[in-house]
């Protein structure tokens, strides 16, 4: 068993907090505040591999493996939530499905622009009444004489606004449930696709979240996302590679609050002395250090067995639900520690406690981990 990260997973982890530093920190706090959508920054992101972190090289990827990836969404968390959850539906749940699904026209077409940061990618799944029960979807694709019509709306999608392609997943066998479920590519601009509303959230600040409207919405059939009907087995299974990626961005927020709870606890004086010599914040430093390796060695492992081809449906779902309770623990405790001063904007922790709640919500629920991985155990699938 090795717990070291490879030369070129440290080399991707060092290039990655440079960029936190030069670029991310000076801007987050200000952009973040007045929800500006970090264009620029995703550019630059495209420029050192990261948006299209494990896109193999002919496609214009980074061709990374899946661990460096989770080092790099780690770093990236640290300093800015907003920004690594549109690096991350961008890698896990556009690229993803692409890499595994497409055709190779549809990977010609489409990585290497998503890639380069030229076309962002959005994930379609969520609608009113169909949210921790995906199979419920009710978007409809009709078939037509070379291709498909689309009818519906979708909600909360990441990125709804920004992206120049979204992963659609809509019904076109009603009669046979989630076993009629397709996916398709459709891209921004196409007839009968526009975006709807735009949410105002409580955290994630700079990332859009949208209504996506399908009316008439005509699909070629060249852009269907593997088989027809295969559209529901497609959305699992990208989700247990997003839900490696949310466990990182979680691991991220958890530790960007341990380095603040830590600088504080070392700076700031109360009757007398560092307040960080006072058991009370020791152990809650001890207790988010140890959640925090706890969550790292979980969503590692996860990564490492996707790297080698293995189903990792029930270790994804883990790392995602300790990482991101873990996140909203490390969250509450290093605002206690800043006290009312944690409670200001003026640092980040006021923003890590917003952001990290997001991380139990989204790309299914703390309460729909349990029920993959409790799924999975009574399946045998377990170690
Ligand atoms: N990989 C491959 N196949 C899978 C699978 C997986 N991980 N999980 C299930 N399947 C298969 C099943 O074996 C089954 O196939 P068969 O009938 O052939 O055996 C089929 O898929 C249907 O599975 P279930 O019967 O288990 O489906 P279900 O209706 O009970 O739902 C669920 C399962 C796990 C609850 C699923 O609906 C789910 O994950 N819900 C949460 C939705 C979610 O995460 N949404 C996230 C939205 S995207 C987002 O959040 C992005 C963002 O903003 C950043």
């Amino acid at each position: 068993m090795d717990f070291e990260l490879t030369e070129e997973q440290r080399m991707v982890q060092e290039t990655v907090r440079r960029f936190v530093e030069k670029e991310v920190k000076p801007v987050v706090s200000r952009m973040d505040h007045q929800g500006i959508f970090p264009r620029e920054l995703v550019q630059r992101l495209a420029g050192i591999g990261l948006m299209g972190a494990f896109v193999p090289q002919p496609y214009g990827g980074a061709g990374m493996d899946l661990l460096s990836y989770v080092v790099a969404m780690e770093e990236i968390s640290k300093a800015w939530a907003a920004l690594s959850v549109i690096m991350s539906v961008n890698n896990s749940l556009v690229c993803d499905p692409i890499i595994r699904f497409g055709s190779e026209l549809q990977k010609r077409k489409y990585l290497p622009r998503l890639a380069g940061g030229e076309i962002l990618g959005c994930y379609a799944l969520t609608e009113p009444c169909a949210g921790s029960d995906a199979g419920a979807i009710r978007t409809r694709a009709r078939k037509v004489p070379g291709g498909y019509i689309l009818n519906g709306s979708k909600i909360f999608i990441t990125s709804g606004r920004e992206a120049g392609l979204a992963v659609v997943f809509a019904v076109t066998a009603p009669e046979q449930g989630k076993k009629g479920i397709s996916a398709f590519l459709v891209e921004k601009g196409a007839p009968g696709f526009r975006v709807g509303k735009i949410e105002e959230k409580m955290g994630l600040k700079a990332s859009d979240t949208a209504e996506l409207i399908f009316q008439d919405c005509a699909v070629a059939e060249e852009n269907l996302l593997g088989q027809e009907h295969e559209g529901f087995k497609i959305a699992l299974v990208t989700l247990d590679g997003g839900r490696v990626g949310i466990a990182a961005q979680a691991l991220g927020i958890a530790g960007g609050c341990l380095e603040e709870a830590l600088r504080y606890g070392r700076e700031r004086r109360q009757f007398g002395r560092p307040i960080g010599d006072f058991q009370a914040i020791q152990w809650m430093i001890a207790d988010m250090a140890t959640e925090i390796e706890a969550a790292r060695l979980l969503t590692y492992r996860a990564a490492w067995m996707k790297d080698r081809g293995m189903k990792a449906t029930r270790e994804a779902a883990q790392a995602k639900l300790v990482s991101s309770e873990a996140a909203n623990r490390a969250a509450y405790k290093a605002l206690q520690i800043f006290g009312g001063y944690g409670y200001m904007r003026d640092f980040p922790v006021e923003r890590f406690y917003r952001d990290a709640r997001i991380t139990t919500l989204y790309e299914g629920t703390s309460e729909i981990q349990r029920l993959v991985i409790a799924r999975e155990e009574l399946k045998g699938a377990g170690s």
